[in-house]
């Protein structure tokens, strides 16, 4: 009897250990890559604040429709969120996403510029990719959102006098540079 309350109480630690250690592993990954797994009623799940030191996240065609639960990932520098069907609740990025800098919302629903407005809080956002979006259709669509989003360097990979960004992978690999092997997420 007693050595099964031992266990019990041991069994109870080893579950209190093994979250404080998957919190800590959370803690760990810099990068998490979750493209083609499909998303539950178009929205983000499982992705929480834990994931305090994320720095590149991808969700490349999950059938997302919103943003609305993504977590605060205050050191998130690049979003890659093509082909989806986002339409718009940008909002939520520049609340939750304060250091972003690149964001690919290339292949979504985004129609008009206004839906790009809450980006302006996105001091730090270099890089915006809308290409093959509604709202590249509209005139004067490139002027309109670079007096729109001034911080901006490239939009859909060009800068303001059509000059071509560098190798956007290479520039991964430079924000990276520093232990590139803690990143992976145990699978
Ligand atoms: C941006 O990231 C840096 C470190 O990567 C961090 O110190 C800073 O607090 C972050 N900014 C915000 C607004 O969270
Ligand atoms: C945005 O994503 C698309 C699709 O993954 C890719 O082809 C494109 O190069 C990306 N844009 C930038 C600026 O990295």
């Amino acid at each position: 009897f007693i050595f099964e309350k031992k266990l019990i109480t041991s069994g109870a630690l080893f579950v209190a250990l093994s979250i404080t250690y998957l919190l800590f592993l959370c803690a760990q990954v810099k990068e998490l890559v979750l493209d083609n797994c499909r998303s539950d009623e178009g929205k983000i799940e499982g992705l929480t604040a834990e994931f305090v030191n994320l720095e590149f996240l991808s969700l490349i065609n999950v059938v997302l429709i919103s943003v609305s639960n993504l977590p605060k990932l205050p050191k998130l520098r690049k979003l890659e969120l093509s082909d989806n069907r986002i339409f718009g609740g940008l909002d939520v990025l520049a609340e939750r996403l304060p250091n972003l800098t690149h964001l690919n919302l290339s292949g979504n629903k985004l129609k008009d510029i206004s839906t790009l407005e809450p980006l302006k809080k996105l001091v730090f956002l270099k890089s915006l990719d809308l290409f093959n979006c509604e709202v590249t259709n509209l005139n004067d669509y490139r002027e309109n959102v670079f007096s729109l989003l001034p911080q901006l360097t490239y939009l859909d990979g060009y800068d303001r006098d059509d000059r071509e960004a560098p190798d956007s992978d290479a520039e991964v690999d430079g924000v990276d540079e520093d232990d590139d092997d803690e990143g992976e997420f145990p699978s």
